[in-house]
Order: structure tokens, then C-alpha cells, then sequence
């Protein structure tokens, strides 16, 4: 596990585009995903947010390889988050051949120790209603449900179930 840099931007934005599809791809329209890809995704945007201060980016590596990676940001909470010092797990995605095998928890226990380490006592993220495996890992990783919020993918309103976790 270690703190992504600028230097980090290409192979990032690869990694982070082709894991947004393929968790998402088969339940969203490809106007959708097209709109929403081409807006968050790149070089130039993924260097952006390692540079900006709001944000951090962890990546796991196995043998010198990203086998997935995670983001926190310092963005205003919804409502529904209430806990002190929060801070947002915006994205938390693991390489497909690694599901299952215990990365994961790796990877959220050092987001976790990153978190605590730049002063957050709450860490809340929003995760689609009908994305049961990562929900069933967020609930594992000690994250509870407190709520809803609406994530906009292309056009789709869609919900995501509101998590957080205490950290202390
Ligand atoms: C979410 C993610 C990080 C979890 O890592 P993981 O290694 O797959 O997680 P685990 O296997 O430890 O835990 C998942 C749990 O969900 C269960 N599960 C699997 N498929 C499921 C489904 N369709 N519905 C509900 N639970 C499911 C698993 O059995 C497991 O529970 P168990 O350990 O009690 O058996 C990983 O799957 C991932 O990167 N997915 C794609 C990206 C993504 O969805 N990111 C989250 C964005 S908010």
C-alpha cells in the first residue's frame, strides 16, 4: 500500500476508467456511462486530483503491479453524516482478479489508518443501492447505513446508500 503522486496519473486513469466499467457497465445504458467516463476520467483529470490538497489516493500493489486503489476528499458530507471530522471515501475499487482474496481489507485498513492520520474521526462514502458486494464489504469493514443520496450518472438520478464508519 502507498500514497499515489502526480507521477501516478496515466497508469491511474486507466485503471480507475476500465474498473468504473466493469463494475457498472451491465446495468447502466452506454450513453450513461459514455458521458459519465469522459467527464471524470483522463490523464489531465486524474493528475488534477492527486495534486489537489482536498484529496488522497492510496494504491494497493501486488509485485510491483496496481491491483486497485482508493481516493478520500474532503467534500462536504450529506446530511445523513453526521459524525465528527468527516471525511469521503470516493472511490474504492480493487482489480477484479484480486475480489475475494483479502486485498480489499488491506486496502481499507490503510485508508482508514490515512484518514485517522490526516485528523478524521468519520469516514462516510455513498455506494449504489444495487451494488450488494461492495455494500456487503462496507458492512464487514464495520461501516453502517445511515441513509441515501443521489448520484448522478448521465442522466440516471440513481441512489446510493449512505455509509459511515467511526473511526476512534
Ligand atoms: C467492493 C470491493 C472492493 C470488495 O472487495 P472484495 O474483495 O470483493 O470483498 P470481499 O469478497 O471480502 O467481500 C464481499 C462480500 O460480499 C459477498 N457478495 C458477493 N457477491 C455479492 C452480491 N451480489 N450481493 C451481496 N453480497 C455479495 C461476498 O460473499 C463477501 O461476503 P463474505 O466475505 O461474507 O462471503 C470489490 O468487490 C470491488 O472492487 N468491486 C468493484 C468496484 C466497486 O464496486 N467498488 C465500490 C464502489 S462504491
Amino acid at each position: 500500500m502507498r500514497p499515489a503522486g502526480p507521477a501516478d496519473a496515466a497508469w491511474l486513469a486507466a485503471l480507475a476508467e476500465r474498473t468504473f466499467r466493469e463494475t457498472y457497465t451491465a446495468e447502466n445504458t452506454p450513453e450513461n456511462m459514455e458521458r459519465y467516463v469522459v467527464e471524470h476520467f483522463g490523464p489531465a483529470r486524474q493528475e488534477a486530483e492527486l495534486r489537489d490538497p482536498r484529496m488522497s489516493t492510496l494504491v494497493a500493489e501486488v509485485d510491483g503491479r496496481a491491483a486497485g486503489y482508493a481516493q478520500l476528499a474532503r467534500s462536504e458530507p450529506p446530511p445523513p453524516v453526521t459524525g465528527p471530522a468527516p471525511l469521503e471515501v470516493v472511490r474504492f475499487y480493487v482489480d477484479r482478479p484480486w475480489h475475494g482474496r483479502g486485498l480489499a481489507q488491506r486496502l481499507m485498513a490503510a485508508t482508514a489508518d490515512t484518514a485517522r492520520a490526516a485528523g478524521a474521526r468519520t469516514l462516510w462514502l455513498g455506494v449504489w443501492e444495487r451494488n450488494g458486494r461492495a455494500i456487503a464489504f462496507y458492512r464487514k469493514c464495520g461501516f453502517e447505513d445511515v441513509g441515501t443520496h443521489t448520484f448522478v450518472l448521465g442522466d440516471d438520478h440513481q441512489r446510493d446508500r449512505v455509509l459511515v464508519r467511526r473511526l476512534d
